[in-house]
């Protein structure tokens, strides 16, 4: 029989009140079903929220350091834990073993990164304006997060939200996505054997539509962070922005690669294999623009296409696998009606572009590597996020189109150019309109301890990783003490007198 999951509401594993359960199955081979799960709704977010509200000052009590050491032991635990965690997360969400390792070594870092961060949380401390005045800050929790959570990866992007959130002060309400709640119910588990103190950290199962909502709505919530599409996105700034709740958003991608005809041709079609296809092309810093110069495009493009080629589809539990399945059926339909639409707009279906059936592929969601050429800026399958395996080629013939064609687009997440000229290489830096350049090195492939989000509809402006989400979770307060004795006016007082 099917393992039953559960939704973990003040320390207890506890069913959905009215019963309901949803299923979560292998996207490899459906016919495994992985076990059923609360589908929970507003009546559960509900005792979630009062958990965490209960639990606030207790936790917030704690001195920074001594949360930090629970969390620094979430750290140990997962590294003990790494293989089985990966093997769970790829029988639920499909990218291959090799990935789903690097996904929880992500959040073994940001776990450590928040041990770390316990004795590092700097103030401000200047002087004052008026003589025997002090001034500096301090950074309170802001009370309870709402973490609501995509399925590509389902460990390391809670852990970038919950270990800052959890460092600071802040008390939790996680929401994970429907496709990967195995993956976060071991987090949230971990999280309680390192010591986290019951309704803490309080993890609810179940739809957008139903405990999403909720979370949005709560009064009690006092921050969101969110990752996922720019749509849902910027339903939840639109709700949020009415109830002045603080949001972070980090949202869609259309990430180019720009490869010039000085570049080390063999390093930039390694490249762009893993930023298109690694995690099946479902990152939102996957490369989804192969932006190619025209001197170098025959040779590039052979060489690509038979490279491709070799890479072997398969379940990602099969070490011999280098792309594995699509999350699920929908998704596989979504990817497969843009084909469609490129094949209309006009571009040329060079490789790929079919549903992988028979055999093996029968029982999942498995789809061919795909490329796309004559691509022209502007088409559909050049400016929206596709979220699968499809590469779309633009042949640029100079560096400023290269750019131009790069940044036109309503995303700016990731970017990366391949050339061994420094002029190319600093103009990009500082032309690219993204949160991420890379210089010989495909656009995925972010680092925990150093920021992490876009420019334009990527977000709202916040990043995740290194010490910036740090600042999403904690509310400033800056101190004046006077120790004048007498009423000292600002910028009353300080006028310069001959
Ligand atoms: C994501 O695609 O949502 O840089 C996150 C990377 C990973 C994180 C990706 N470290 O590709």
């Amino acid at each position: 029989m099917a393992k039953k999951f559960h939704n973990f509401i003040n320390g207890e594993w506890v069913d959905a009140e009215s019963g309901e359960t949803f299923e979560n199955r292998n996207p490899a081979n459906w016919n495994e079903l992985i076990g059923t799960f609360p589908k929970s709704d507003k009546e559960d977010v509900e005792h979630a929220v009062e958990a965490a509200v209960a639990q606030r000052d207790a936790w917030a009590n704690l001195p920074v350091p001594k949360r930090g050491q629970i969390l620094g032991r979430a750290g140990d635990i997962m590294v003990k834990r790494k293989e089985e965690i990966a093997k769970l997360m790829t029988r639920e969400m499909g990218k291959i073993l090799k990935e789903t390792r690097g996904d929880t070594q992500e959040g073994i870092d940001t776990a450590y990164y928040a041990f770390g961060e316990a004795r590092r949380l700097y103030g401000v401390t200047s002087t004052s304006e008026l003589t025997n005045k002090a001034t500096y800050t301090i950074i309170k929790p802001i009370g309870t997060a709402g973490i609501i959570s995509p399925w590509n990866f389902p460990m390391a992007i809670p852990c970038w939200k919950i270990f800052p959130a959890l460092l600071m002060g802040n008390t939790i309400v996680f929401k994970p996505a429907s496709d990967t709640p195995a993956t976060a119910t071991k987090f949230v588990e971990i999280l309680n054997e390192a010591g986290v103190p019951k309704g803490v950290v309080n993890l609810v199962h179940g739809p957008g539509s139903t405990v999403g909502e909720a979370i949005l709505k709560h009064p009690d919530i006092g921050v969101i962070s969110f990752t996922g599409s720019s749509a849902v996105g910027r339903r939840i700034a639109e709700v949020a922005g009415k109830n002045l709740k603080r949001v972070s958003l980090e949202l869609g991608g259309k990430n180019p690669q720009i490869v010039m005809p000085d570049a080390d041709i063999e390093l930039a079609i390694e490249g762009v294999l893993w930023g298109a296809f690694g995690t099946t092309g479902q990152r939102c810093t996957a490369t989804s623009r192969l932006i190619l110069h025209g001197d170098i495009y025959d040779e590039f493009m052979d060489i690509l296409i038979k490279r491709t080629k070799d890479l072997r589809v398969g379940d990602g539990l099969l070490e011999s696998s280098d792309v594995g399945p699509i999350i699920n059926e929908s998704q596989l339909k979504i990817i497969l009606n843009y084909v469609d639409i490129g094949k209309q707009e006009g571009a040329k279906l060079l490789l790929g572009g079919k549903r992988l059936t028979g055999g093996k592929y029968d029982n999942g969601f498995f789809m061919e590597p795909t490329i796309f050429t004559e691509v022209e800026p502007g088409m559909r399958i050049e400016q929206e996020e596709i979220f699968g395996p499809v590469l779309s080629v633009i042949r640029i013939f100079d560096f400023e189109e290269a750019i131009a064609v790069a940044n036109d687009i309503e995303y700016g997440l990731s970017s990366s150019i391949y050339t061994n000229n420094i002029l190319y290489a600093m103009k990009a830096i500082d032309k690219l309109e993204a949160g991420i350049t890379y210089i010989n090195a495909p656009t995925i492939g972010a680092e925990c301890h150093m920021p992490f989000g876009g420019f334009k509809n990527t977000g709202n402006g916040h990043r995740e990783g290194g010490k910036w989400p740090y600042e999403v979770f904690g509310e400033i307060k800056t101190v004046y003490i006077d120790y004048s004795g007498k009423l000292q006016k600002a910028q009353i007082d300080t006028e310069i007198t001959k």
